[in-house]
């Protein structure tokens, strides 16, 4: 089994004048290859803060981190945008798509620094279009599609870069019970077809049914790690 992402011993504190919190305390956790991981806590229990160290957004004040095999808490600002554009991709509560461009194009723009090849990039963008049920819908810009319809555009451009991970903060937050599920039963689809490990950060409970493992995390801490395995 291959460790795609380790914590070891890492905590994020924030000072705000006389007052420091800890966003994320003494973290130590190991997620393999093609897991899929759901985090759950409620809100300012350190879940988005958790994904930003990760993705090396942003730098712990003590531990370290690995993705891959490669110090992400070692690397340089410039280095840090170059590792999330080639190896991370990343999905937000409010979609984050690109108005002015068409679904097929916000897809391409999230590939584009991978890919260099113009037939290459669109192929490989209407590839994952496909994958995630967007066929037909290319051409549509953002406020033709619904909320469900503007995820699954999201979740095609973190993907067609073919990242070593997939990061996903609050990916249903913004959407109805229906389609939040219709997302989560994607993304669950789309690790078993693809094997791309994916992390995913919630607080609303029953995700933990789509997860291989759920880190239940609590002010910073983790409180307790649950395997599918062991509880059906
Ligand atoms: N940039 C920041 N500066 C100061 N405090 C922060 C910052 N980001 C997060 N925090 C604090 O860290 C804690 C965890 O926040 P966050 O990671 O956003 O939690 P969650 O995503 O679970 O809601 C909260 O108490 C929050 O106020
Ligand atoms: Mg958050």
């Amino acid at each position: 089994m291959v460790e795609k992402v380790r914590m070891e011993q890492v905590t994020k504190e924030y000072v705000m004048g006389s007052k420091a919190v800890k966003a994320v305390n003494d973290v130590t956790i190991s997620i393999t290859e093609g897991e899929f991981i759901i985090i759950l806590g409620p809100s300012g229990s350190g879940k988005t803060t958790l994904l930003n160290l990760i993705s090396a957004l942003t730098l712990p004040t003590g531990g370290k981190i690995f993705v891959g095999g490669r110090e992400v808490t070692a690397l340089s600002s410039r280095e840090a945008t170059r590792f999330r554009a080639e190896h991370v991709g990343l999905v937000f509560q409010f979609f984050n798509l690109f108005p002015t461009l068409t679904a097929l194009e916000n897809v391409e723009i999230g590939v584009a620094l991978k890919i260099k090849n113009p037939q290459e990039l669109r192929r490989r963008s209407l590839e994952y279009m496909k994958l995630v049920g967007l066929e037909g819908m290319e051409d549509k810009f953002p406020d033709q599609l619904s909320g469900g319809e503007q995820q699954r555009v999201s979740v095609a451009r973190a993907l067609a870069m073919e990242p070593d991970l997939l990061i996903a903060d609050e990916p249903t937050g913004n959407l109805d019970a229906e389609t939040g599920e219709e997302i989560w039963t994607l993304l669950r689809e789309l690790n078993d077809r693809t094997g791309t490990t994916v992390l995913a950060v919630t607080h609303w409970g029953e995700a933990a049914r789509y997860a291989d493992r759920t880190i239940f995390l609590r002010s910073g801490k983790v409180e307790k790690i649950v395997s599918k395995a062991l509880e059906s």
